[in-house]
């Protein structure tokens, strides 16, 4: 199977999930990114089924608007049943690396108001040790080289994601050469240096279930 089609695979997965575990005229959030896509596509089978969903991303938001689902501001929205999206690393405690597509901030936003995060992932992305995948840092634009300079003091290489800049108007820095061996420690510590929005480290609120698509179907890890 390539790639694209373990992606599609684990999307029809997710939304066959959510069809069965999910209540009738719920609300779901929805992430960002390739396999988020393909999930989007696989939910639009059953849209009427729900009332609409949250997007993590304008580039969702569109994708969501583009299947007629509505799309509601997360201020007007009390509970999300189940947050679905994808992941660059995702380690053996369901701790995640996420925002290779720069959406982390609101992302972890929709993912703190769900009830449950299901992660769709192909293969590729289940890791012993999270850091390969370079670690997205959300940072205000004014701070970023005093940001960098702390990040490098944690023993990492901070890289600016060139013409990038994030839904919420910011810059991102890829932290390369981190092994993460602690990620709820390394996101609290992230996310404590002054300037930073937010880091891509999905520790302290992991997935509740990974879907994960291997040459040998869907397989269900939580
Ligand atoms: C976007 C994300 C994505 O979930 C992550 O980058 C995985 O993307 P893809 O499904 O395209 O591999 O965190 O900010």
């Amino acid at each position: 199977m390539t790639q694209d089609e373990l992606k599609q695979a684990v999307a029809q997965a997710a939304a066959d999930y959510v069809a069965r575990e999910v209540p009738a005229g719920s609300i779901i959030g929805v992430g960002t990114g390739s396999t988020a896509n393909c999930f989007i596509d696989a939910l639009a089978a059953h849209k009427d089924r729900y009332a609409g969903a949250v997007a993590s991303s304008e580039a969702t938001r569109k994708r969501l608007e583009g299947h007629g689902i509505p799309v509601l501001d997360l201020n007007d929205v009390t509970h999300i049943p189940v947050y679905v999206d994808g992941a660059d690393e995702i380690d053996g405690g369901l701790n995640m690396i996420k925002g290779g597509g720069g959406a982390l901030t609101r992302e972890k936003i929709v993912a703190a108001v769900a009830e449950r995060f299901v992660c769709i992932a192909d293969g590729s992305k289940r890791v012993e040790v999270m850091g390969r995948f370079p670690l997205p840092v959300e940072v205000i634009p004014m701070a970023r080289a005093q940001v960098a300079r702390e990040l490098e003091k944690l023993g990492g290489k901070p890289v600016l994601r060139a013409g990038f800049v994030t839904d919420n108007g910011n810059v991102i820095l890829d932290v390369h050469g981190l092994r993460i061996t602690d990620p709820k420690g390394l996101e609290a510590r992230i996310n404590q240096m002054v300037g930073v929005v937010t880091n891509g480290l999905f520790a302290m609120r992991p997935a509740n279930l990974l879907l994960l698509g291997t040459a040998d179907g869907v397989k269900s890890f939580i």
